[in-house]
């Protein structure tokens, strides 16, 4: 055996030992929540620990018996080091579940891992359709691109929008975002006058913006990752784009709710498509939401935070279902079906594709008490992920 072969089997049949061990440990069952807590992509980390930490303190550190404790590792969103992290909590800490994942590549590069180690990965943030299908046991709680991005399709040529530009990061998610947006425009019999791709590390959007500005379409369509939007808006608007009369629409990834209040005046009016708003008006967001901010002042929790909330119930009720008792088959069959009341509103985990399947709203930012919301005004019920159809 060649050397790297034999150090890879080696990895791989330490991750197999530890699948059979991990439950037998003692009382504690460990989530490791690999997120990146640094770099670009660190807001949306620190939204999701910062909700892990808020259901824990809501609901008790102990279920059936068992005492769980939550490990933190920061990724910096290098798939590269989310797989070593990955390893390292399932060879090393024995973890029971593996959760997180703030960008697909973070995501796909850990499915291998919890494949062979047969350990639950619960995809809070990352959102390409394809995520799924990388392991049977992978369950995602937070969105997918399609799911979002057919809604806004739909309601566009409705509203005046026939001529469309989309502009999308140039990797896993934002190309769903593209096609599925595409496909939809054109079924409705809008027409999309050209498709650009912007690098996902360190995006100048610049150039980008001109050549959109030169095309004139009725609306720019853009899907950027939590934490990019603001950029986009800034540059949007001081390129007089909204003047000039294109109208800026996407998912609500662009809209974020982390970075909305920042955006100023010029967001007023935007129209986006998603499935979580911090003003879904509901009792069950409310307390959500008042309960985030008082437990983080200054911040208020957007998407990816509820992706991360929703997530550890999902974690919390496995374990209750199981009695404290399962492996990580176990876990994940008690995973598959689950459906309750999210601050999303309601949400269901389909045991077929444990994937989410979630109402997406149509939302217009508006000014309310003084700071600037995604304000919802449609529904599209009970939406499953468009991409898994084909
Ligand atoms: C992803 O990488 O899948 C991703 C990241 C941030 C988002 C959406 C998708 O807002």
């Amino acid at each position: 055996m060649q050397k790297r072969n034999f150090i890879k089997a080696v990895a791989l049949s330490a991750i197999a030992v530890a699948a059979g061990q991990s439950l037998a440990q003692d009382n504690t069952f460990k989530i490791g929540l690999i997120l990146p807590m640094t770099g670009q992509q660190a807001t949306t980390g620190r939204q999701i620990e910062a909700a892990a930490k808020l259901y824990m303190a809501q609901n008790g550190d102990t279920v059936a018996g068992k005492k769980i404790q939550l490990i933190v590792k920061d990724d910096t969103s290098i798939p590269d080091v989310t797989k070593r992290l990955a390893q390292e909590l399932v060879v090393n800490d024995k973890v029971n579940v593996l959760a997180g994942f703030g960008i697909t590549p973070s995501a796909l590069a850990t499915a291998s891992i919890a494949t062979q180690s047969k350990t639950p990965q619960v995809v809070m943030a990352a959102a390409t359709s394809s995520i799924t299908e990388a392991s049977p046991y992978i369950v995602r709680t937070s969105f997918t691109l399609p799911q979002a991005s057919v809604a806004l399709a739909d309601w566009a040529p409705k509203n005046g929008i026939k001529k469309v530009v989309t502009l999308v990061s140039d990797y896993g998610p934002g190309i769903d975002a593209e096609k599925f947006f595409k496909e939809r425009m054109l079924f409705n019999g809008g027409t999309i006058v050209d498709s650009l791709r912007v690098p996902l590390r360190n995006p100048d959007f610049a150039p980008f913006l001109q050549k959109v500005r030169d095309l004139k379409p009725d609306a720019l369509f853009v899907f950027v990752p939590s934490g990019a939007g603001a950029a986009v808006m800034k540059q949007f608007l001081e390129r007089g784009m909204d003047k000039a009369g294109i109208k800026l629409i996407g998912t609500g990834d662009v809209t974020d709710d982390d970075q909305l209040n920042d955006m100023g005046e010029g967001a007023l009016g935007v129209v986006t498509s998603h499935h979580y708003s911090t003003a879904h008006p509901s009792a069950t967001n409310k307390k959500f939401v008042d309960a985030f901010t008082k437990a983080n002042p200054g911040l208020r929790p957007n998407f990816m935070a509820v992706g991360g909330y929703d997530g550890m119930r999902v974690i919390y009720e496995a374990l209750r279902a199981t009695k404290g008792q399962g492996g990580g088959d176990a876990l994940l069959a008690a995973m598959k079906g689950q459906i309750f009341e999210s601050p999303r509103g309601p949400m269901f985990i389909d045991a077929q594709t444990r994937d989410v399947v979630q109402n997406i709203y149509l939302r217009k930012v508006e000014r309310k008490d003084g700071q600037l919301y995604n304000i919802e005004f449609d529904v599209v019920k009970d939406v499953k992920d468009p991409g898994k159809s084909r």
